[in-house]
């Protein structure tokens, strides 16, 4: 039995976790290559790939073939106790449950679909998400000694856990109060009705799913978590060096804070590096803010791609020329 939360009041009910994310790709030798020079832990199971990070054994995310790059399903864990919470509040909201879908490893807990398809999964887990802010305080380098090492000297860079994702979404304030009110999120911060982001009530990163203004629905980015600004711009050089030349950052986002380098993969989306993201303790009150797009989007940082931000789900949707 998986618990850890006082809760007895449903309305306290919220999920602790991204558990994990499911995409259909329509190369897996092709993801084989990316993740992996990304510097995750990528396996071979039962016709699909699974992402882990390397001493983990949690898998988070789930990769399958398919004709395009699409996200398949998310999902979310909680604490036991909270689940015959989260099966009456879905009762009250007329959302009704669907079945899994065919290619998730597990069939159990909660399975609906969100305001615009996607399919959700609530089931009882263990909290992948940190009970701390972890990371911070980098301390100056010591005088007296060679602190740089040789290039070429140092181990590939390895994310610890994923962060968060951003979705494309048609209406941002509408996925905001689905996610609220079906699977108890909180905002953090947003900007306008452009982009938004949420944390889980148990104690979280800023966001562990955000939300941005799109034609369409998809998986805009997922972000992994490194140890140092140090591992962003190792990480980013590695990608690199990989053929993977495509991306942004190294830079500082305003809302969340973290500083960042995005990994274009083969299908237009992104693979963030994240450092130093703020942390939303359990039991602490958070105002949200909402200060305009081009001074919350980034601190510095190089400017983004011209398609950062386009929707490469959406088959409707004309992308705008790129200069590479
Ligand atoms: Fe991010």
């Amino acid at each position: 039995m998986v618990t850890g939360a006082v809760l007895s009041q449903p309305e306290a009910a919220g999920i602790h976790s991204l558990d994990h994310f499911a995409l259909t790709v329509p190369d897996l030798d092709e993801a084989k290559r990316f993740f992996e020079a990304f510097g995750l832990d990528v396996k071979e199971e039962g016709g699909a790939l699974v992402l882990h990070t390397f001493g983990s054994p949690h898998m988070w995310a789930r990769l399958c073939e398919g004709p395009s790059k699409r996200l398949r399903y998310l999902s979310f864990a909680a604490y036991t106790e909270d689940l015959p919470h989260f099966e009456d509040r879905l009762n009250k909201l007329d959302i009704d449950r669907i079945d899994a879908p065919q290619d998730a490893p597990d069939n159990g807990g909660l399975w609906f679909r969100d305001l615009n398809g996607v399919p959700i999964q609530i089931k009882a887990g263990g909290k992948k998400t940190p009970d701390a802010k972890e990371g911070n305080g980098q301390l100056p380098s010591p005088a007296g000694c060679r602190n740089a090492p040789l290039r070429g000297t140092q181990p590939p860079v390895h994310p610890s856990r994923l962060s968060h994702i951003l979705l494309l979404v048609p209406d941002v304030p509408a996925a905001v109060e689905f996610y609220a009110n079906a699977l108890g999120l909180r905002l953090s911060d947003k900007s306008g009705d452009v982009v938004a982001f949420t944390h889980a009530r148990h104690g979280s990163d800023h966001h562990l799913i955000a939300f941005g203004k799109s034609s369409g629905t998809g998986l805009h980015h997922s972000s992994w978590d490194v140890p140092s600004i140090d591992h962003i711009g190792r990480g980013a050089a590695q990608m690199h060096l990989a053929g993977y030349e495509h991306g942004w950052g190294l830079g500082r986002h305003v809302l969340g804070s973290n500083y960042f380098y995005y990994a274009r993969d083969p299908w237009g989306s992104y693979a963030e590096y994240s450092y130093d993201i703020d942390y939303i303790p359990k039991g602490v009150s958070w105002e949200p803010t909402s200060p305009p797009i081009d001074n919350s989007f980034y601190l510095w940082a190089p400017l983004p791609p011209e398609d950062f931000t386009h929707n490469y789900e959406d088959a409707l949707s004309v992308a705008p020329a790129v200069h590479v």
